[in-house]
């Protein structure tokens, strides 16, 4: 079984682990750094899950017909925990990553752990794991749960076990560009996500289907692509990585997350940022042609927190924003959402998590 299988291949030598990480805090950008802990739980006969364990983080080890290869069944999440200056820990709406997993876990067949079991799990990695925290202000420890179906299957059916991970890794801006405004493109060729299918749940199949879109736009200079949806294909959705926002005379509105739309939680929390800063926040649908006299475009998303839009090409044209800085909404709201993530004010949210 998968349960015998991983107790047998990982190393029980104990780690020693120095306070201290030999790492240049300046120099972080949004690629893996091994840590020390990874955190793992198997699901049970009855679809439940058990006790989970820290292991020291290394190669796990998967039956060649564990369901997640063969036929992606599996969920990721991503969250992050921020070091204050007082040295204490903060997780940013854990429970909130934990429901979407259930949620998504419901729609690919699969048990979840419960949102206890989740954060409970994501507590104890980020701890053991607590040295490769960046300090304030230098970034933060991205962590990376992943539930996946490791049961071994031929024909096309559930998994009959499951394995819940964690690994964590210290980030900084996703973007290489930092947080200077980044260059879209329009995708019109490619879809993300139809009615119907899997577009509004963190399915890791979700994210092989970008990659062409965005190697293309790459090559051609861009940061990333926009997509629009895949029936009318004049509507936005969103960027491979991130949500969309689009404001307009101070009205801020961004694509209904209805089906094809992954229900960001930083999207989510904007909305409520936004609205408790007095601004009119509207989720419906926008259409690409409402890019085009936008007074700004932001993408937001855990790993790109806020990230500006300095131009979008559409059907060949540029559209430029912001005179090639960041936007005063895109900023305002940049700073009071880090601001409340990294314990800089008073969470009247109740968003924080130590
Ligand atoms: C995140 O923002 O946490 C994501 O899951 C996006 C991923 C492509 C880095």
């Amino acid at each position: 079984t998968g349960s015998t299988m991983c107790k047998a291949y990982f190393s029980k030598k104990a780690l020693e682990a120095s306070e201290v990480v030999d790492i240049d805090w300046d120099g972080l950008g949004f690629g893996l750094v091994q840590t020390d802990f990874m955190y793992i739980m198997q699901s049970s006969s009855d679809g439940t899950f058990n006790k989970g364990e820290l292991l020291p983080f290394g190669p796990i080890q998967l039956n060649p017909s564990a369901a997640v290869l063969n036929y992606g069944q599996g969920l990721f999440e991503g969250l992050k925990a921020y070091r204050k200056e007082d040295g204490s820990i903060l997780l940013f709406r854990p429970e909130e990553n934990a429901l979407r997993m259930i949620a998504g876990a419901e729609r690919i067949c699969m048990p979840a752990p419960t949102v206890e079991q989740f954060v409970d799990a994501v507590k104890q990695t980020v701890l053991a794991n607590k040295r490769w925290i960046p300090p304030t202000g230098k970034g933060s420890l991205y962590i990376r749960p992943l539930l996946v179906g490791s049961g071994p299957v031929l024909s096309l059916v559930p998994a009959s076990e499951y394995i819940f991970m964690i690994y964590v890794s210290p980030v900084g801006n996703y973007f290489k560009e930092g947080l200077a405004p980044i260059n879209l493109i329009v995708e019109k060729e490619f879809h993300r996500a139809t009615p119907g299918g899997t577009g509004g749940i963190k399915t890791i199949g979700n994210y092989a289907s970008v990659l062409k879109a965005q190697k293309v736009a790459k090559e051609k200079g861009y940061s990333d692509v926009l997509y629009l949806d895949s029936v009318h294909k004049k509507y936005l959705e969103e960027v491979s990585s991130c949500n969309v926002f689009v404001v307009k005379d101070n009205v801020i509105s961004t694509p209904a997350a209805k089906g094809t739309i992954l229900p960001g939680i930083t999207r989510k929390s904007i909305i409520d940022v936004a609205r408790s800063k007095g601004y009119q926040v509207e989720e419906r649908l926008v259409s690409v042609e409402e890019l085009l006299d936008a007074d700004e475009v932001f993408c937001s998303g855990t790993a790109v927190v806020i990230s500006p839009v300095g131009s979008i090409t559409y059907l060949g044209k540029r559209i430029d924003y912001g005179n090639k800085g960041v936007g005063v909404v895109s900023q305002e709201l940049y700073s009071s959402l880090t601001s409340l993530q990294m314990g800089l004010v008073q969470d009247t949210m109740g968003w924080t998590v130590q």
